[in-house]
């Protein structure tokens, strides 16, 4: 993946992605879509993994059937919102391996501090998908990010499914190496850091602690 910014305008994740902008839009239906959506962008997300042939036999006769090469995937989710994108994806990549980050905001220094930290083993070897639905001020998935590089991963790539501009700027200057994919970036943040127009808190929408 060459570039850095992939917004997927596929027209299956914009309506559900404005269904889920929607406030009137329920905690069930919200989940589903998520976990809908999570599944489209995890399509684009893994569009250029390494491939390799493998000798089968179908019914009729033998051939070299295209297959995954060995590389496991390693999907990173940053709590608690990046579970409802997590989930779909393992649907589809069942194989997967799942480490969780987990982050609060330090109130004196506003400095993201880190809180729970499990990875899979050999991060180096694998390709590290980095799932949180909204990229707003982009500090807790930068510091995220490099929590990660520390821990070994050098082929990382950060799935959401919103950001707001300053948050892809501020990954492009903390990780210009990490591609970004998302379903739109939208206007900018407000004073609370919430993404404009956004969908509110995904958090509380997808867990309905609203
Ligand atoms: N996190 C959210 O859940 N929503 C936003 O708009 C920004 C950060």
């Amino acid at each position: 993946m060459t570039q850095h910014l992939t917004i997927v305008n596929h027209p299956l994740v914009q309506h559900k992605l404005s269904l889920m902008r929607e406030k009137e839009t329920s905690t069930a239906v919200f989940r589903q879509l998520l976990r809908e959506i999570s599944q489209l962008l995890a399509y684009e997300v893994t569009r250029e993994l390494p491939m390799t042939t493998k000798e089968i036999e179908t019914p009729l006769e033998k051939m070299d059937a295209p297959v995954l090469a060995g590389r496991k995937l390693a999907l990173i989710s940053i709590l608690r919102a990046g579970n409802g994108l997590l989930d779909g994806m393992l649907e589809l990549i069942p194989s997967a391996r799942v480490g969780f980050v987990g982050l609060y905001r330090d109130e004196k220094t506003l400095q993201p501090v880190k809180y729970y930290f499990k990875v899979p083993e050999n991060l180096s070897e694998r390709l590290v998908i980095v799932v949180d639905p909204m990229l707003a001020t982009g500090n807790s998935s930068a510091a995220a990010v490099q929590m990660l590089k520390d821990a070994g991963a050098t082929n990382i790539r950060f799935l959401c499914l919103l950001a707001a501009p300053e948050g892809v700027a501020r990954m492009k200057e903390a990780h210009p190496d990490v591609p970004i994919v998302t379903a739109s970036v939208d206007t900018r943040l407000n004073e609370k850091g919430y993404i404009l127009p956004g969908l509110g808190d995904a958090g509380d929408r997808m867990f309905g602690t609203r």
